[in-house]
């Protein structure tokens, strides 16, 4: 199963945590919560946490492509996060950079997509830069698909969807019984995701047991697990064990069935 995740990380999940092979979640989101409590722990500035938070991110997109998850999606800045303290945020900004400029051909080596889901054309030039050319660099990877929720949110997601469905409306393209779920699936931001647009599981770290915007419409069946440790201490055998506890969830979607 393990062709990237180092021999430390792969010997940290529990021998007896039994995954069935058959039943691995397609797409798994994450909110990555957690990161300014780590570093206060520490005495240490909150950006110490998003740096020590991007590591994490590069072990757990090992983890999750080795385990044959096919999109992981990171929430990694909502159209709410712009409130923070200007240094803090123009640090978030930076960190793509950083990411892409010393993991990409990594990403290339084990065959992940890079995509990106938000409102990209609001985010600083040089932002935009790092993330386009890493979308150029890995689009023949036909792996995993590393999905990064920046500058998202989804209420505005779903805004913005209805408002493409009533311009067209308006331009006499569609009518009121052309709107169904898959017409509004189509035009949000998980659309190029095709048949895994919807996470089978949503994780949040650090205890919080809320959704922050993420994935309205998505989430109508996913199954949430929230896990105690931050962000920066999140390890593959912690993953492993979301996966394992999604593989024995009863789910139903409404019926009587387990599925
Ligand atoms: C939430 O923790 C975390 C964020 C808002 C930023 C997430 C970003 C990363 C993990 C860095 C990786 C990003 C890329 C693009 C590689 P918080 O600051 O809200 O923590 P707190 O609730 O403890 O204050």
């Amino acid at each position: 199963m393990f062709s990237w995740l180092n021999k430390k990380d792969q010997a940290a999940i529990p021998a007896d945590l039994e995954l069935d092979p058959d039943h691995i979640p397609t797409h798994v989101a994450i909110i990555m919560d957690g990161n300014g409590r780590w570093a206060q722990q520490r005495h240490l500035p909150r950006v110490a946490g998003h740096k020590q938070g991007m590591d994490t991110v590069k072990v757990i997109t090992a983890a999750a492509s080795d385990l044959g998850i096919k999109v992981l999606t990171l929430y990694a800045f909502s159209t709410e996060n712009w409130k923070r303290p200007k240094d803090e945020v123009n640090y978030l900004m930076k960190l793509p950079v950083d990411f892409f400029d010393t993991f990409v051909p990594d990403l290339i080596a084990h065959n992940v997509r890079v995509n990106v889901m938000g409102y990209v054309d609001q985010l600083p030039k040089f932002t935009q830069d790092a993330v386009n050319r890493a979308i150029e660099q890995t689009k023949d990877c036909t792996g995993m698909v590393l999905n990064f929720a920046l500058n998202y949110g989804g209420r505005a997601e779903i805004t913005t969807a209805v408002q493409s469905i009533v311009a067209d409306a308006t331009a006499g393209n569609l009518t009121a019984e052309d709107v169904d779920d898959d017409l509004i699936s189509s035009r949000l931001m998980t659309a190029p995701l095709g048949e895994y647009a919807d996470p089978e599981v949503v994780i949040r770290t650090s205890g919080e047991k809320r959704l922050s915007n993420f994935l309205l419409w998505q989430i109508a069946y996913s199954e949430f697990i929230f896990m105690g440790p931050h962000w920066p201490e999140f390890t593959p055998a912690l993953l492993a064990e979301a996966v394992y506890e999604y593989q024995h969830r009863k789910r139903r979607f409404g019926g009587l069935t387990n599925k």
